[in-house]
Parts: C-alpha cells; structure tokens; sequence
C-alpha cells in the first residue's frame, strides 16, 4: 500500500475552485472533493469548506456524523495533511454547540446539533400548561447568547424612520399582556407521514406540541408608537433572529401585517414563559409568539422587526414549511407555487394510552386521553373516540384552562383543550384500535388517513391519531 502523499495546509488553500479543484481536510486527511459537489445532498453550502477543514462546518451541521457521510469522503482521498498544519487545526476548531443550556433527560431528541426534543407524551395530557423544562424545543441553529443589557430589537421599515429599543424599553413603556397559546410545529407527527413513504425532515412523535403562558407587549402597540400607520405599502411583517449559521445567515420568517396590528391578533413580543424571563431554548430574552400559526413563525432570540411589501425572504419562509400534493416529488417541486404555511389544520392526537400498552381486562373501563388544537383561533368543539378502528364513535370530555376562566372569546382560541374519555371495554375484544378526531369550530375535521396527505417534507400530518393496544383476560 503506497503511503498518501503530505500536503501543506497553504498547498491545499489553492484548492477552492472546479479549475484548480476542491479539496478540504478533515481529521488530518486531505480530500479532493471536485467530482461530489455537484452531488452534495446540501447544495452549495459544501463550498464554504473549500480549502480548509470540513471539522466547523460539519459541527454545525452534525447531519455529517454518520458512517455513510464518512464512507462517502473516504472515496475522495487524496493525501495526508502535514503533522504541523494538523496541530495548528486542532487548536482553533470548536463547537459551535457548546454553550447550548442543559436540557431535562426525559426530552425525547431528535437531534442533539441543532437541538430538537420532544416530551413522553403522556406529559403533555397531565399538566394543561406545559411545565416549562418538557415543552418541546425547536432550534434550526445554536442557541446565541444574547446579554439582556445591551440586547436591542431595532425595527425597520417604518415611515418615521428605524427604531431601535431596549429590553428595559419594552418592560417598562408598553402594558403587559399574557396570552395562553399552543405552538405546534409544521412537522408534529411526521413519523406517522413516514411510515407511508419515507418523507425528509425530523422524525417527530406526536409531542412537537405544547401549551404555555406567554407574558410580554402586544406587537400592535410597539408598531403604533414606533410610528405604523395603515393605508401604508407594507403587507408582511418579518422576523429576524439573532441565531446564525456559518454563513452568518439569520433564521427569520414573517406574517402577515393583518395578523400584527390587528387588535384581536394578540401577536406578543414575549419575554416571559410561564411566569418566568424565557429560557435560552425558547428565545431569551424576546420571542415572537403569533397564536394560531405555525411554531415556525413564533421566532426566537428576536433581534430585528421589519414591516415590507415581501415576505422574509428567509429559506424557513420561502423553501420550506409549505405543503404539496403527494405526487410533488423533490424532483419536481417548485417552492414558489405553494403560500408558506401560516395557520395549521385542526389536529388531535392520542397521549394515553401507549402504542402497544396492555389493558387488563379485570378493569372493566378503558380510559383515553389527548389534547385538541385547530389553528386561526379555531376552537376546539368536539373530540370523537373510537375504540374499534373508526367503526362506532363516542363523545369525548373536553378541558380547557381553569374552571373559573372564562371561555376565549369568538375566533381567539389559542389555546388547546386536554381531553378525556372513559369507557366499557368492548366484551370480547383482544385489541383495540383507538382512534381519536377533533371538529373546530368551522366544522373543519381531520382527514382519515395520511396517505392522501402526504407530502416530501412531511408537514401538516394531522390524520386521525390511532393506537393499538390488547387486552389482557
Ligand atoms: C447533507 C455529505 C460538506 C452542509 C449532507 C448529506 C451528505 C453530505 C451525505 C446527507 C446526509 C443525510 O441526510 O443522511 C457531505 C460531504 C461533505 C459535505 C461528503 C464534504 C466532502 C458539507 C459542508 C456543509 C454541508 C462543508 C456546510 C457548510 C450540508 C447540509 C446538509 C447536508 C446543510 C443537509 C441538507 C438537508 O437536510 O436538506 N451532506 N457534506 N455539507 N450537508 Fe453536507
Ligand atoms: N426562531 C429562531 N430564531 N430560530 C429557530 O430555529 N425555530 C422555529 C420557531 N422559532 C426557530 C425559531 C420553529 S420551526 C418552531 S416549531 C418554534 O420556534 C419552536 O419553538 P420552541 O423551541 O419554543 O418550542
């Protein structure tokens, strides 16, 4: 076996373009890379690497630490890097991740770089508010660590010019509303949508879903003292982040203006979480929260307002988060011909209980349990349970917030309802197929099943929720 020539890391510097070649180094290997651009599941970005060290970029995006990403890069060998440059290398490399907070061991994690994680299920059906450490966390990017006293949220797009305002300025010069409101994620329960194709995109349970107590200003009254006025040109109101990639790209999204002034949207500029300042997970110190819409639009670590004619020109507005006929494949999908998503559909799951748990006969009663949740400010009218596949239906309790809390009012229900239903166990049955579906108060329903809609990135998966469970005599 002939030995890899050794290359200088300034020999492999002049390696950054298809004439010269594209070569990079990772782990004291160098790699000519050329021919598996064009090839590359993420596009061009692999460019950035181009004559240096994939090591940063791939901590970034850590979709990189599996066997077949490295058996790939094994083909491109080319060389050896030198022992000084490699010395030099493993000094400056660090993890972007690195000062991410610690989370509660029980999260479910569907990816630890970026973290994502979910709660057991049953957690969600036990405690109407989520308690704070189990609501599930959504993070595109490393949590940036954001000093509460020199933070700024600067605002543009204004007609009396930008803005620029303080934590203390936001505290202290707006009143102070809280807001109880759900977030879903677009991809909650995509792994029901796998199982029918496979379909790209994290493999979420049923708990990308949690309820909380938001406390902050009204985005209306900061945009009306900051000068807005309508009848202006603006239609979007976008949302720029203070979590960047390696390109120093921001996470960003908007919505539209209607939502943001309306005097029933009860769009907060949020700085507190269930009665405490926001953890770092969920957007310390300022997040957007848009109740009714797509957790994708409630964005976090909030550095930048912008009111304009477009949307966010952002991938997670224009290349993501969108639904498509089940025949779009990533061959043929064009991003532009589909609205980003904004509200979501009416949505129900099943959280007791357990896929595969055993109900013991001598019980005599089955209980079932979930939550309920429409988006637009749809309330939640009823819950059907099935315990025979969808066959006979039965009515299921629901519970909204406190018993003395009044109703929301009409086209303001942000909130999901918990529900409950207890029943004869069926004579005879060795296992039940429990169903659950949820009515808004459009009389929108959930549709049967996913297959007619699914869609390659695995959104909007909002069939009936079913789980199978066998009794024990
Ligand atoms: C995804 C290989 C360099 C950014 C992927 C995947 C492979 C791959 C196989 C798909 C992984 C999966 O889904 O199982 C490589 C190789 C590289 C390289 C062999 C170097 C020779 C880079 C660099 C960057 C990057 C330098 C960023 C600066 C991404 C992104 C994705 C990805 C963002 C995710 C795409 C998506 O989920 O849509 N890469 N990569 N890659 N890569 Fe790379
Ligand atoms: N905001 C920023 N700045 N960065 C992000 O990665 N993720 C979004 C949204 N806001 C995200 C963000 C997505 S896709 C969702 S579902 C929600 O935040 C999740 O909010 P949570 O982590 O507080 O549950």
């Amino acid at each position: 076996k002939t030995p890899f020539p050794i290359f200088s890391q300034e020999e492999v510097y002049k390696h950054r373009t298809p004439a010269d070649g594209i070569w990079v180094t990772y782990k004291g290997g160098v790699y000519d890379i050329t021919e598996f651009v064009a090839m590359h599941p993420g596009g061009s970005k692999i460019l950035l690497a181009a004559g240096g060290a994939l090591e940063p970029f791939w901590a970034m995006y850590a979709v990189h630490s599996q066997e077949h990403v490295l058996e790939i890069l094994s083909e491109y060998k080319v060389g050896e890097l030198s022992p000084e440059d490699q010395k030099q290398q493993s000094a400056s490399s660090s993890d972007p991740y690195s000062t991410d907070p610690p989370r509660h061991p029980a999260l479910r994690v569907n990816s630890q770089k970026p973290f994502n994680g979910e709660p057991p299920s049953e957690i969600l059906s036990e405690n109407y508010i989520t308690p704070t450490a189990f609501f599930f966390k959504r993070n595109h990017l490393p949590v940036p660590k954001v000093d509460p006293a020199t933070y700024r949220l600067e605002i543009e797009g204004l007609p009396n010019g930008p803005v620029s305002l303080s934590l203390e300025d936001l505290k202290s010069r707006f009143p102070k509303h809280t807001v109880t409101a759900t977030l879903q994620c677009a991809g909650n329960r995509r792994s029901e949508m796998n199982k029918v194709k496979q379909v790209k995109g994290l493999n979420w349970g049923i708990a990308a879903i949690s309820n909380a107590t938001w406390s902050g200003v009204l985005l209306r009254d900061v945009l009306l003292d900051a000068g807005y006025k309508s009848g202006g040109t603006a239609k979007h109101v976008q949302f720029e982040g203070l979590d960047k990639d390696v390109t120093g790209t921001t996470y960003g999204a908007s919505i539209p203006l209607g939502k943001a002034v309306s005097e029933e949207g009860d769009v907060l500029l949020a700085y507190e979480m269930n009665g405490e300042d926001l953890p770092a997970d969920h957007g310390f110190p300022l997040r957007v929260v848009v109740p009714g819409t797509v957790g994708a639009r409630n964005v976090k670590w909030l550095g930048k307002i912008i009111l304009s004619e477009e949307e966010s020109s952002s991938h997670w507005q224009q290349n993501d988060y969108k639904g498509f006929s089940p025949s779009t494949d990533w061959d043929t999908v064009d991003f532009k011909s589909a609205p980003a998503i904004q509200e979501l559909p009416v949505q129900s799951a099943i959280t007791q209980p357990a896929e595969g748990a055993v109900v013991d006969r001598s019980m005599e009663e089955v209980t079932v349990k979930g939550y309920a949740w429409s988006g637009g400010g749809r309330e939640v009218v009823r819950v059907d349970v099935s315990l025979d596949g969808g066959r006979t239906w039965q009515v299921a309790k629901l519970r909204g917030g406190e018993e003395d809390e009044p109703p929301p009012p009409p086209g303001r229900a942000w909130a999901w309802k918990l529900w409950e239903l207890t029943a004869p166990l069926p004579e005879d049955a060795q296992e039940l197929e429990i169903v659950c579906k949820a009515v808004d108060s459009s009389y929108n329903v959930q549709p049967d099943s996913m297959a007619p809609i699914w869609n390659l990135r695995g959104v909007l998966s909002n069939a009936w929720h079913r789980v199978r469970v066998t009794v024990n005599e």
